[in-house]
């Protein structure tokens, strides 16, 4: 390594997305064993309040269920399948809620949770109640491509740490940061569209950048260079061994 000598926290995309079925438990176990230091998860809320742990705001694509999960109640997700889309040996895989991923990981161990939806208030105010009550606040990064969600977030609730996720090219992030009038604690932007002095800009304005979705060594490579804080992979393994060999 030449320009950046820390080496990025490795992340786990919905655990260790590319080896096992995203965003169950199986799948952080798999990121943590593989030597990820933090995974990132999405969330969504069921009709009866309850913080359910998908990617989707539908059961169809990752469960043997279907419809909206705001319309179902967890005793129904419960019984669904999540493990058996992606293959035969994860059959028996739940629909995780958050509370039960944080109780498998230890403390300390980061759990970058994106919120897909407000869902009018009601997954702030659900999340924001589990972080107080769990003592679990201090592990975590909230993030949303909804900004306005993550600034009713962080006035809510002055101690968690929020992140603003992108999906396009980003200009002046940090003005951007300072513009919204709160404290942000980092940048999640998509890898491909993210330089160096993207990064260093970040960084001089305290903000820590976790680029996702990298998959791939040579991107492993630019953006460890690059001096990013950390790196959202679907393979954690894959980033390890990297990482290990430079
Ligand atoms: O949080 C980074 C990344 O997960 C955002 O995109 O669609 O994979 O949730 P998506
Ligand atoms: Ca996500």
């Amino acid at each position: 390594m030449t320009v950046n000598q820390r080496k990025p926290m490795i992340i786990g995309h919905r655990g260790a997305a590319g080896e096992a079925p995203e965003n169950t438990l199986a799948s952080f176990a798999l990121a943590a064993e593989q030597g990820a230091e933090g995974i990132e998860l999405d969330i969504h809320i069921s009709k009866d309040g309850e913080i359910v742990v998908c990617h989707d705001p539908t059961l169809d694509r990752t469960t043997n269920g279907s419809g909206l999960i705001c319309e179902h109640n967890w005793q129904d997700i419960r019984q669904l399948d999540a493990g058996a889309w992606f293959a035969d040996n994860y059959r028996g895989e739940r629909v995780p809620l958050l509370r039960e991923v944080f109780e498998m990981l230890p403390k300390g161990f980061l759990v970058n949770v994106e919120v897909k939806y407000s869902y009018e208030g009601r997954q702030e105010q659900a999340l924001l109640a589990y972080l107080r009550e769990s003592g679990r606040m201090e592990d975590v990064v909230i993030s949303s491509f909804d900004h306005q969600c993550i600034r009713r977030l962080k006035l809510a609730e002055p101690d968690v740490k929020v992140g603003l996720l992108y999906a396009a090219n980003l200009f002046d992030h940090a003005a951007y940061a300072r513009q919204a009038d709160i404290d942000i604690f980092s940048l999640h932007p998509y890898y491909q569209t993210i330089a160096a002095s993207d990064v260093k800009g970040a960084a001089t304005a305290g903000l820590a950048t976790y680029p996702y979705t990298v998959n791939q060594e040579e991107d492993f490579a630019r953006l460890t260079e690059a001096g990013v804080s950390g790196i959202i992979t679907d393979y954690p393994g894959r980033l390890r061994d990297f990482l290990e060999g430079i």
